[in-house]
């Protein structure tokens, strides 16, 4: 069974960078398959650090293939850029290194023109999106109007289907939002000349990856965004619009669920979120400033600031239960280091009832009517950058992680302890 699939278990930016690279390491492809340059994975290597938002963060690997899956949706503008951003730091990413499945879907400039355009119509309950287009790539997706990576094989069909969506997404700028329409022969051309460049790297997605799998090819799923960000298992509508939870994968890559082997779920040790929509364990004080502060927690891709509040166990163990989680990988440990006391929220409280599971299903009007009852633990005020087994870590941090394995009941696979490449506990 040669394929780990690795998510978010909390609302996106948990660290997975960091562990994708580590897992990369035994791995011989990466294929992301949801989402789009919304996702930002920063890894630091060799004091430099790369902002990844589409290729796979396999390609620091030189035995790894890295697949751009068919549930994913991709500006082909972007892609080139960052493949460009690549090859200038000296990584090759030519078409034997990163492959793109004919079944993904295209960003095009207007969907990102509509996003944004959607967003200030919502106004006060704007999604607080990326504004990279994704919610109107998906939607064109589900509508059956979209255009598809594999389209960019034929330059002449592909630059005629472009100006035909591109018309259709004027009309609606023009006449719904009265926004200026896009420059069509511009974008067209600019299209056009990306489908030649991005042609060799298109192949049949679903296919690679039966093939390497029969092969026995170890195969790591790369998510982007997290689990409560996922379109049908987050907190709607303040969500992405793709399948962030390892089931996502399968639909998103074409493989069956046979040959899935480990699904771990990246966690921060505390919790963050960017965007809007309720986030009960969330610090307004000098301790939520401090994790921001501490944790750089600012968005890779937006640089937005993150809100930031304590662990959130009701969020893991909805995040084991959806994803099948077989273990957690626990990040930026360190960033808790000097704190006098820990809270971690264990349940939450309804208007005086005690709630285990978190309401997704329900919406998020009625996650932020709950409050969280938290239980305490002693901080520790150590360093722990330097440390590489867990045993050595203080007795506080050691109760803290036996307690979310405990209220998780997932064992605990990964910690990140600093953020250098090697600063993790395995
Ligand atoms: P969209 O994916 O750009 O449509 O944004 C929808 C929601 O998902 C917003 O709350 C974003 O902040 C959030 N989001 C999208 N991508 C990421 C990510 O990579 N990390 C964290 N949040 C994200």
């Amino acid at each position: 069974m040669p394929v780990t699939i690795l998510i978010g278990a909390q609302w996106g930016d948990e660290g997975k960078g960091r562990v994708v690279d580590d897992y990369a390491a035994r791995a011989d492809i990466v294929a992301r398959y949801n989402g789009g340059d919304n996702a930002g994975h920063t890894i630091v290597a060799e004091g430099r650090t790369l902002a990844l938002h589409l290729v796979p963060s396999g390609i620091l690997y030189p035995q790894v293939v890295n697949l751009i899956g068919a549930g994913t949706v991709v500006n082909p503008l972007r892609l080139l850029e960052e493949i460009a951003m690549l090859e200038a730091a000296g990584i090759p990413a030519g078409p034997d290194r990163i492959k793109l499945a004919a079944a993904a879907h295209l960003i095009l400039p207007t969907h990102r023109a509509l996003d944004g355009a959607h967003e200030s119509r919502l106004a006060g309950r704007a999604i607080g999106t990326t504004q990279r287009g994704i919610g109107p790539a998906y939607a064109d997706k589900a509508a059956r109007i979209n255009l598809r990576a594999g389209q960019m094989r034929d330059p002449d069909a592909f630059a005629e289907a472009v100006e035909a969506l591109l018309h259709t997404h004027n009309a609606y700028l023009e006449k719904l939002y009265g926004l200026p329409k896009a420059d069509i022969p511009q974008a067209v051309a600019a299209l056009r000349q990306a489908a030649q460049q991005l042609a060799p790297y298109l192949v049949d997605g679903a296919q690679w990856v039966a093939q390497a799998l029969a092969q026995g090819k170890q195969l790591l799923c790369e998510g982007a965004q997290g689990t409560l960000l996922d379109l049908d298992h987050g907190t709607y509508p303040y969500v992405t619009s793709s399948s962030t939870i390892a089931g996502g994968a399968l639909t998103g890559l074409g493989f069956g669920p046979g040959a899935v082997q480990a699904v771990i779920g990246v966690a921060k040790a505390y919790t963050t979120r960017v965007g809007a929509g309720p986030f009960p364990t969330e610090l307004l004080d000098e301790t939520g400033e401090r994790l921001r502060r501490i944790g750089h927690e600012y968005g890779t891709t937006t640089g937005r600031p993150r809100r930031c509040g304590w662990l959130d166990a009701v969020i893991l163990r909805y995040a084991a239960q959806v994803n099948g989680l077989t273990g957690l990988a626990l990040t930026k440990l360190d960033v808790l280091s000097g704190l006098p006391e820990l809270k971690i929220a264990v349940a939450y409280d309804y208007h005086g009832e005690r709630v285990e599971h978190f309401p997704a299903e329900w919406g998020s009007a009625l996650l932020a009517e709950m409050t969280p009852i938290y239980e305490t633990l002693p901080g520790w005020q150590e360093d722990l950058s330097l440390i590489r087994r867990r045993e050595d870590l203080p007795a506080a941090a050691q109760v803290y992680l036996q307690r979310i394995e405990a209220l998780t009941g997932v064992p605990i696979v990964f910690i990140g302890v600093g953020p250098d490449r090697e600063a993790f506990i395995r």
